[in-house]
C-alpha cells in the first residue's frame, strides 16, 4: 500500500507489547480462519474464544459479516474488494496483536495472494493459519444463510464456490476437517498448537 500521508513520524509507545504480554500472561496472535461460506470458521473462532476466555485470555474475534456492517461497509465481492477486505482486516488485526490479544479472524480470504499478505505484515510467528476444509457439497446442504440457493439462481454475484474461486491453502499451520471433527475436537486441536508455539509459556 503506497502512504499517502505526508510529513508524519512514527511514535514508539514506552509500554509495548511485551509489557502488555506479560501482563495478561500469555502471547498475542493471530489465528486466522480461511474457508468456504459455511465451513465453520466463525462457529469455531467463537467457541475458541469461549475456551479462551475461560482461561482468563484477552481475545477478540473479527468475523466477516460483522466487519462488512462497518469497518468495510463500502466493499462489495470483487476479487479488488476482497483483497482490500483483507488488508484492512490484516491491519487492525495487527493493532490487536500489538494491544496484547489474542486476535481470531473468520473470513473466507478466498485469495492466497491476500492471506501471504497479511502473513508477511504480521510476521510468520504472528499469523497462524487455521484451514476450515468442508466440501462445497456440504456447506451448501447446511446453507445456513439461504445464500448458495440464491447464488445458484443467480441472484447472488461472484459467490465463491460457486461464481468465484476459492484458492486452498498450501500450507496452513493446521486443516481441520470440519465435516467430521466436531467443534469441541477441533477447539482442542488448536488449543494444543498454541501450546506448542508456546502461547502460554509465561503460566
Ligand atoms: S471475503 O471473501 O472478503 O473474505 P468475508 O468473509 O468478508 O469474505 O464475507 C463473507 C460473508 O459474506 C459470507 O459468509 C456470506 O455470509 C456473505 N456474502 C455475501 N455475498 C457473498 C459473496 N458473493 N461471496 C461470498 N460471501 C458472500
Amino acid at each position: 500500500m503506497i502512504t499517502k500521508s505526508r510529513n508524519i513520524v512514527w511514535h514508539d509507545a514506552t509500554i509495548t507489547r511485551r509489557h502488555r504480554e506479560e501482563l495478561n500472561g500469555h502471547q498475542s496472535k493471530l489465528i486466522w480462519f480461511t474457508g468456504l461460506s459455511g465451513s465453520g470458521k466463525s462457529t469455531l473462532a467463537h467457541a475458541i474464544e469461549e475456551r479462551l476466555h475461560r482461561m482468563g485470555c484477552r481475545t477478540f474475534v473479527l468475523d466477516g459479516d460483522n466487519v462488512r456492517h462497518g469497518l468495510c461497509a463500502d466493499l462489495g465481492f470483487s476479487d479488488d474488494a476482497r483483497a482490500e477486505n483483507i488488508r484492512r482486516v490484516g491491519e487492525t488485526a495487527k493493532l490487536f496483536v500489538d494491544a496484547g490479544i489474542l486476535v481470531l479472524t473468520a473470513f473466507i480470504s478466498p485469495f492466497e495472494a491476500d492471506r501471504a499478505r497479511v502473513r508477511a505484515l504480521l510476521g510468520q510467528g504472528d499469523f497462524v493459519e487455521v484451514y476450515c476444509h468442508c466440501s462445497l457439497s456440504t456447506c451448501e446442504k447446511r446453507d445456513v444463510k439461504g445464500l448458495y440457493k440464491r447464488a445458484r439462481a443467480g441472484e447472488i454475484q461472484d459467490f465463491t464456490g460457486i461464481s468465484s474461486p476459492y484458492e486452498v491453502p498450501a500450507a496452513p499451520d493446521l486443516k481441520i476437517d470440519t465435516e467430521s471433527i466436531s467443534v469441541e475436537d477441533s477447539v482442542d486441536l488448536v488449543l494444543s498448537l498454541l501450546h506448542a508455539r508456546g502461547v502460554f509459556a509465561g503460566r
